[in-house]
């Protein structure tokens, strides 16, 4: 499909009739879109660390207590994306809902969120990279190899895969859902080959004791490995593409969800049944179980189906990254020249190299842990941002149509207002200062750059004569909202995809 026009921040002709949707995906292929984002770094690598160090053979308490935060949260983004159906997620929901400063700050919180998570995963990435490396005896030099904490210069497998795959996102990559289908496929191969071969080594002796650092442990590890959940949000990004957005987007949001938490819950048991939960503090937790117990092979092949998964988790991090960004290009709260398309490509290229670069510069130089805490703290952020809009939207705009509803409102967005805030609260208090300080300069910049300057975000799709919001009504309370999906975001979409 070709885009019809060049940037993100220009004016398009009002007179131009919408272009036709491409609706392609069905409530599957969402699903398995959710999937792919979804399974990643989070459970063939935090898994480990949360075990280890929070959960004890509890984990899977900790994944059922992470599920139903997201659970109540994503139920939340399924009753927006079904009346909303815009690319920029959150950021949008926010706008719409509760303003331009809400959106702001929920735009800002998660380039935060989106980065970080971006290097997260790269990280992931390189730790199977390099297990597998050895598994064949080769090994990169030392200080090439590990981040400056960790005694080392740089981990540069991370840094260049962050680099490589914005690379390959400004190019032009397309996702199409059959290259989806294929990957998410090899991703649950390779979970269920682990647990097929490791049910059979399963010593309950490692199931005791089972909370060995308690509740709060549990808690803790909620707070770890909800990071393992992220993602399922890009589903609602992909609402320009879906045959039936408004019925399909709820049952791609909430069914990847629900798989991933039962196949999760699943891990966690089987994980911490295998070898005694002490051990799995490493980089490659899933490969390195099997290998204790002796299944070498099965290990090497549950390593290259996670650096697969990995893979494509970090490409649609990244994708869904440009996508927000672009958006906040378009609306006028980022340098509208970031957001432009490039000629050929039909990508934001700058946009996307700029994202690879700064998830390379994450990705080499920090701790995992470190990342993970703060990375989860944004989206943790996010999740109650929709929540409340949902809550908010509901108030101002009680008759408007919701082919989704969240059921038991108020209280399903309470619980999810509620949970969020309390697995927030199981983070550490430096991950606490981060966060603030950044969202503290983000609203510095709000007031320095942006404040009082006319028309955006909705406003602005509306007085340039975009077309961004082409049903958007001005509500008498100030809130903006959307029950079409326009031009210019299929535009956008096409232009992201690579044409
Ligand atoms: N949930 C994604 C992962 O685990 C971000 O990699």
């Amino acid at each position: 499909m070709e885009p019809r026009e060049a940037t993100g921040g220009e004016s398009p002709n009002r007179q131009q009739p919408p272009a036709e949707l491409c609706r392609t995906l069905s409530a599957l292929d969402l699903m398995l879109l959710g999937v792919g984002a979804i399974v990643g770094a989070g459970i063939f690598v935090l898994t480990g660390v949360a075990a280890a160090t929070a959960a004890g053979p509890g984990l899977s308490l900790s994944f059922v207590v992470a599920g139903l935060a997201c659970l109540f949260a994503a139920l939340c983004y399924a009753e927006f994306a079904s009346v909303v159906p815009t690319a920029g997620s959150a950021y949008a929901y926010a706008s719409l809902s509760m303003g331009e400063f809400a959106g702001w700050l929920t735009g800002w919180n998660l380039i935060l969120a989106y980065l970080l998570t971006g290097g997260v995963v790269a990280i992931g990435w390189s730790g199977y990279f390099q297990e597998l490396l050895s598994g064949f005896g080769l090994s990169l030099p030392a200080l090439l190899g590990k981040a400056p904490h960790e005694g080392g210069l740089l981990n540069l497998p991370a840094a260049l895969i962050a680099l490589g795959l914005s690379g390959v996102l400004a190019v032009g990559a397309r996702e199409s859902a059959r290259f989806n289908h294929w990957i998410v496929g090899v991703k649950l191969v390779v979970i269920g080959l682990f647990l097929l071969v490791a049910v059979r080594h399963i010593n309950p002796q490692n199931w005791h004791p089972l909370l060995p650092f308690g509740w709060k442990g549990v808690m803790t590890g909620a707070a770890l490995i909800f990071f393992a959940y992220v993602g399922f949000d890009a589903v609602s990004t992909a609402a320009e593409e879906a045959k039936e957005p408004q019925r399909d987007l709820p049952l791609g949001i909430l069914g990847s969800l629900v798989v991933c938490t039962l196949v999760y819950i699943l891990v966690g048991v089987v994980l911490t049944g295998i070898v005694p939960y002490r051990l799995l503090n490493v980089k490659d937790p899933v490969a390195f179980a099997l290998v204790q117990v002796g299944e070498r092979v099965a290990a090497n092949f549950v390593a290259v189906g996670a650096i697969a998964g990995i893979t494509s988790a970090l490409l649609v991090n990244m994708y869904g990254q440009s996508r927000v960004f672009f958006a906040m290009c378009r609306d006028g709260l980022l340098p509208g020249s970031l957001g432009k398309i490039h000629p050929v490509s039909r990508t934001p290229a700058r946009m996307i190299l700029l994202i690879g670069a700064l998830v390379a510069g994450i990705a080499g130089f920090l701790p995992i842990e470190a990342v993970a805490e703060l990375t989860n703290m944004g989206a943790l952020a996010a999740f109650i941002v929709v929540a409340l809009g949902a809550l908010v939207l509901r108030k101002k705009r009680p008759g408007l149509p919701r082919p989704f509803r969240v059921p038991a409102m108020p209280w399903s967005a309470l619980a999810a207002i509620g949970s969020c805030g309390y697995l927030m609260t199981n983070l550490s208090r430096r991950t606490l200062v981060w966060f603030l300080v950044w969202m503290g300069l983000g609203a510095l910049v709000y007031l320095v750059f942006l404040w009082g300057r006319p028309g955006r975000p909705a406003h602005a799709a509306l007085t340039r004569g975009d077309t961004a919001f082409e049903e958007a009504v001005p509500h008498p309370e100030g809130i903006w909202f959307a029950t079409g999906v326009s031009r210019t975001q299929s535009t956008v979409r096409d232009g992201l995809l690579g044409g």
